[in-house]
């Protein structure tokens, strides 16, 4: 479906019935990550999935693009779709840097949270340089080479040697991102707040799924968030990286629908 918003337009799928459960995707990711969630959630679950600006088959946006303007697209769309609030929010990565943004404005619009394969704390020096440096490899080689250097660190281990066809399918999703989409998000992504402080504030039931291989965000990461956000529970799927919904779908949907049956 899609959703027109300011000079273009978002795209999003929606499936299923009964309580809210709006997924966000990372960077340089789609909605398409959450196939198997549209499949293996929508019979308990009103799930939709939405392309951030920039990204997917959302069209077209130039940057950059500050989580607080990504959490805004999401309000829009949350205002102006047919989705009940309060949503339980499943956000991976960059997502719930975006999360976390909504929050910050908009804390009753959550029945829940999801938090996967993210983190709280804002770029180091390091990472802002490595941020810039990414902006100039997609303004000069393309999506393609950001694919290419991102391909191996994506997915655990375990999951390169044995699904060649994830692998695959994961590269064309990142190499079919916009340049601009790219360089936007890395922008947004290298100024990004600190939500550190947050963390203790928020007060919904929040279940925070991280792959023990994730190569992208350690794990550590997931148990400070968990020791930190009062109602939270913290479940690491086994040898999965930081896409651990695509790794180990049915683990993962499981989760999801525990917490899901919990609320
Ligand atoms: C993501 O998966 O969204 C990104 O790896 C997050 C980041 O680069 O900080």
């Amino acid at each position: 479906m899609r959703f027109y918003i300011d000079n273009g337009f978002l795209e999003y799928d929606i499936r299923g019935k009964g309580i809210s459960l709006l997924l966000i995707h990372g960077y340089p990711l789609s909605r398409k990550i959450w196939e198997p969630q549209l499949d293996g959630l929508s019979e308990w679950a009103t799930v939709i999935s939405v392309d951030l600006r920039g990204h997917g088959e959302s069209f077209p946006f130039g940057g950059p693009y500050t989580m607080d303007l990504l959490a805004d697209d999401c309000n829009r769309l949350l205002e102006t779709s047919p989705i009940q609030t309060p949503v339980v929010v499943g956000c991976l990565s960059m997502g719930g840097y975006v999360t976390m943004a909504l929050y910050r404005k908009h804390p009753e619009l959550f029945k829940g949270m999801i938090l996967i394969s993210t983190r709280p704390g804002p770029d180091s020096a390091e990472a802002k340089i490595n941020r810039e440096a990414s902006m100039e490899n997609a303004r000069e080689h393309g999506a393609t080479f950001i694919a290419d250097s991102m391909l191996l660190k994506i997915l655990s281990p375990l999951t390169i040697s044995t699904n060649a066809q994830l692998m695959k399918s994961i590269h064309v999703v990142m190499a079919s991102t916009s340049v601009a989409g790219i360089i936007g998000a890395l922008h947004g992504m290298k100024d990004r707040q600190d939500s550190t402080a947050l963390l203790s504030k928020i007060s919904c039931p929040s279940l925070i799924i991280h792959g023990t291989d994730d190569q992208l965000i350690p794990i550590t990461e997931a148990e400070l968030m968990h020791q930190q956000i009062p109602n939270s529970r913290l479940d690491k799927i086994a040898n999965a990286g930081h896409l651990p919904n695509l790794e180990d779908p049915s683990l993962f949907n499981q989760a999801v629908r525990d917490f899901l049956y919990s609320l």
